[in-house]
């Protein structure tokens, strides 16, 4: 019997764990378990957990190598943990991202070497908005008329973060459409947040093509949308989803740890 539930969620992807307590360390079995399910799920939430910093990193590490993430953050005794938080202290933010909306994307697209996966673990939420919510790249790249296959298939497209300190020296490029290293299947990998144009198209026939991209691949029957609740986990995986968050009022808090994962990890 498996040491754990796996419960999807009904929608294009996601699917909650039942069972496992993080502040534990796992054996091998459960770990190749886990790591099974969020390859076929993509995102998978883990409730009521009460782990600690080293507890997030430990977990983390099971797949693959957690680094400190690439924005500046106040020094910390542990890197790996970024703060995600509309909080301040003293007049300074305790950590990244604020209370706005933030657009669907893939972590780190920017990047010659985008984020694989990402961890929140939430700690205080407010009332109401600051949901997250992913789009499937697989459900999106399958629903795409066969037609449209073929045109996006060897394109490329130019990805850019709005702040621009933040983005390599060299234009980052990636394919429109990417094959996921570890399941093989296709998704389509361009986002309204950091995708900037398309490499290989005119500027106008490129817009209208990246437009309607865009708005296929977050279009709602290929999205889930996660109520948080404190003690949630949630990790995913950037190779085939994005997520974006809503706005909520700034007067309410929002604290979560993040941990971010490059490369393959260990498989
Ligand atoms: C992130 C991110 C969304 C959220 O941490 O990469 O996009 O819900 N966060 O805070
Ligand atoms: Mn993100």
């Amino acid at each position: 019997m498996d040491p754990f539930e796996v419960i999807p969620t009904g929608g294009a992807l996601g699917a909650e764990v039942r069972g496992l307590d993080l502040r534990n360390e796992l054996d091998a079995v459960t770990v190749r378990l886990v790591r099974g399910a969020f390859l076929d799920h993509g995102v998978l939430y883990f409730r009521d957990q009460r782990i600690s910093q080293a507890d997030l990193v430990r977990f983390t590490r099971y797949f693959g190598d957690p680094v400190p993430h690439v924005r500046p953050q106040p020094d910390r005794p542990i890197k790996e943990i970024f703060v995600i938080s509309n909080v301040t202290e003293d007049g300074k933010p305790i950590g990244a991202l604020g209370s706005e909306e933030i657009p669907f994307h893939s972590d780190l697209s920017y990047l010659p070497e985008p984020g694989t996966i990402s961890m929140l673990y939430a700690l205080e939420i407010p009332d109401k908005g600051g949901e997250t919510m992913w789009a499937s790249g697989y459900a999106a790249y399958e629903a795409l008329d066969p037609d449209l296959k073929q045109n996006i298939d060897r394109l490329h497209a130019v990805h850019r973060h709005p702040i621009d300190a933040l983005n390599t020296p060299e234009p980052t490029m990636h394919p429109v459409v990417r094959t996921h290293p570890e399941t093989g299947r296709k998704v389509i990998y361009v986002s309204p947040h950091l995708t900037h144009h398309i490499a290989d198209l005119a500027r106008k026939e490129g817009k209208v093509l990246l437009e309607e991209l865009i708005a296929h691949a977050i279009d709602g029957r290929f999205v889930w949308k996660h109520q948080w609740r404190v003690g949630d986990l949630v990790m995913w995986d950037n190779r085939c989803t994005m997520h974006r968050r809503t706005p909520f009022d700034d007067r309410q808090r929002r604290v979560m740890w993040r941990t971010q994962v490059f490369g393959a990890g260990t498989g």
